[in-house]
């Protein structure tokens, strides 16, 4: 696929189709992840691969506790002082799928980078965080590029925490998302997204 045809047809998926990926292009995408750029040249992230719904149900249960929780129709419907907005349409379809768009993933990638703590004073402080975001993101592209899609959760609050220790990960990693990968089932519904004006971005020589 040419790369800008692969840039346009990225999206986030929530539902897949249940078909199953050979891991061989799991470890293709997975390499295209390790290409990424890196602050310190070392690429020392790793990933875990969840496989089995046993392995998916005992990673997840927090999101799938939050996922049961969401009421979408009493979200969509609450008294708002404005219209409501894309993102609050998205937040409504996307959250009662948390648990299940990673559990019908055929595979769940865990990507885990080298570092305690999200916390600094300076931007250099996020370099380990910004990097692993260059893997997800070759990740995301690369599974587009296989005619597949991908799935992404951010770990909420101590989700992060109580994944970590489930799955035994050292104390000096952490988890920045966990990402389904599968064939999407392309009858998901698909909500308007916006898109910047480039006109309005563009800021010649200085902001004004
Ligand atoms: C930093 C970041 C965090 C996100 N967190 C979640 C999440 O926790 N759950 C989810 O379903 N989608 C999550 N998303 C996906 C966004 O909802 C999605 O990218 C956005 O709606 C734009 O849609 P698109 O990816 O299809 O272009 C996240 C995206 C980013 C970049």
């Amino acid at each position: 696929m040419e790369f800008y045809e692969v840039v346009n047809k990225r999206r986030t998926t929530r539902e897949f189709l249940q078909k199953q990926v050979d891991f061989e292009v799991i470890k293709r995408i997975l390499d295209a992840g390790n290409k990424a750029p890196t602050w310190n040249h070392n690429r020392n992230w790793s990933f875990i691969v969840l496989k089995t719904d046993e392995e998916k149900e005992y990673a997840f249960d927090y999101a799938k506790k939050i996922a049961d929780k969401f009421d979408a129709e009493k979200y969509l419907n609450m008294p708002r002082p404005y219209p409501i907005t894309l993102g609050q349409k998205m937040y409504a379809h996307a959250m009662p799928r948390q648990f299940a768009m990673l559990k019908n993933a055929p595979y769940v990638i865990i990507p885990v980078f080298k570092s305690k703590e999200v916390t600094g004073g300076s931007f250099s402080a996020f370099n380990p965080f910004s990097t692993i975001w260059c893997v997800i993101e070759n990740i995301f592209l690369a599974a587009t590029a296989e005619g597949l899609s991908c799935s992404m959760r951010i770990p909420l609050n101590e989700e992060h925490d109580i994944v970590k220790e489930k799955l035994k990960v050292p104390a000096t990693y952490m988890i920045p998302v966990f990402i389904g990968i599968g064939y999407a089932d392309p009858s998901e519904l698909q909500l308007e997204q916006s898109y910047p004006e480039m006109d309005k971005q563009l800021h010649f020589g200085r902001w004004k």
